[in-house]
């Protein structure tokens, strides 16, 4: 096994494991506003520091990006652990078992690693560059379903950022008429890595930040997926409006999407 993967792995099931046993005495969690609607909770940040130490074990010079920490600049700068400890807050303050952690490592620029971690269900979601997804062990393949008929597609409110409300449910109301349903999990993490497993057909979601969607990337890549920006682009890397699927659906969503972007959104 590529020894970064094993590091993040470790990384990921110790944080993982600590979230599912404080999730089982609520009373330990507080939790406050990072933003509008958008928390934070002490688990978040403990979850955190437990990753942070593992990898500073095994590599003390690497960098580290962490969604609650910022950066952490290493001497080693071309090689970047991109981390969210808990993705899905929103989920574990309300006591609903749907959260991750998400580990990606990028080297010059390429995301070579990718780790998520649900431990409500003990599922363990790899990627290796070149070598493939993995759910606990076993092989990931999307199949290159070519319809919007039939489509389960996840997807997220824009609720941190609303004047995309509009262009978001005009968009919502155009895939509706011709996939079979939405899903809004709460984690866009385990959102990418469920396209990977081909439990939804297609996600999109406006203005992701790189620590919800490295990891998740490159298991839909290895997976046989694509992702794209809303008009079929790479520009997702900074405007976070990202879509992921089979190259088939994804091919068929921008199609459908592109009448209803505002020009906010078509990048
Ligand atoms: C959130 C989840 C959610 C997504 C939000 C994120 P957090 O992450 O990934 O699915 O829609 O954009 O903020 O705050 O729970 O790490
Ligand atoms: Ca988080």
């Amino acid at each position: 096994m590529h020894p970064m993967l094993t590091i993040a792995i470790r990384a990921a099931r110790q944080a993982g494991n600590f979230i599912a046993k404080i999730y089982e005495k609520p009373d330990s969690i507080e939790i406050m506003a990072e933003g509008q609607n958008d928390f934070v909770t002490n688990i978040d940040k403990k979850a955190e520091q437990i990753i942070i130490e593992v990898i500073q074990k095994s590599y003390p010079t690497h960098t580290i990006i962490t969604e609650e920490s910022g950066q952490i600049l290493g001497e080693k700068n071309d090689i970047q652990w991109v981390i969210d400890p808990l993705d899905g807050t929103t989920n574990f303050t309300k006591h609903l078992p749907h959260f991750a952690v998400s580990i990606a490592v990028r080297i010059n620029g390429r995301t070579e690693i990718g780790a998520i971690y649900n431990p409500m269900l003990n599922e363990l979601f790899t990627a290796v560059r070149g070598q493939g997804a993995q759910l606990n062990g076993y092989r990931l393949r999307i199949k290159n379903n070519n319809e919007l008929e039939g489509a389960i597609i996840a997807t997220r409110f824009p609720f941190k950022a609303k004047q995309h409300s509009a262009a978001y449910i005009n968009i919502v109301a155009k895939l509706f008429k011709k996939c079979a349903d939405f899903r809004r999990t709460g984690s866009a993490v385990l959102d990418l890595a469920y396209v990977a497993a081909d439990r939804v057909d297609g996600f999109f979601e406006i203005g992701l930040k790189p620590w919800y969607f490295m990891a998740g990337e490159l298991l839909v890549r290895e997976a046989g997926g694509i992702v794209t920006d809303f008009v079929g682009g790479h520009n997702y890397l900074t405007s976070g409006n990202l879509l992921a699927g089979s190259p088939r659906i994804v091919k068929k969503m921008v199609l459908e999407m592109q009448t209803e972007l505002s020009d906010l959104l078509k990048c």
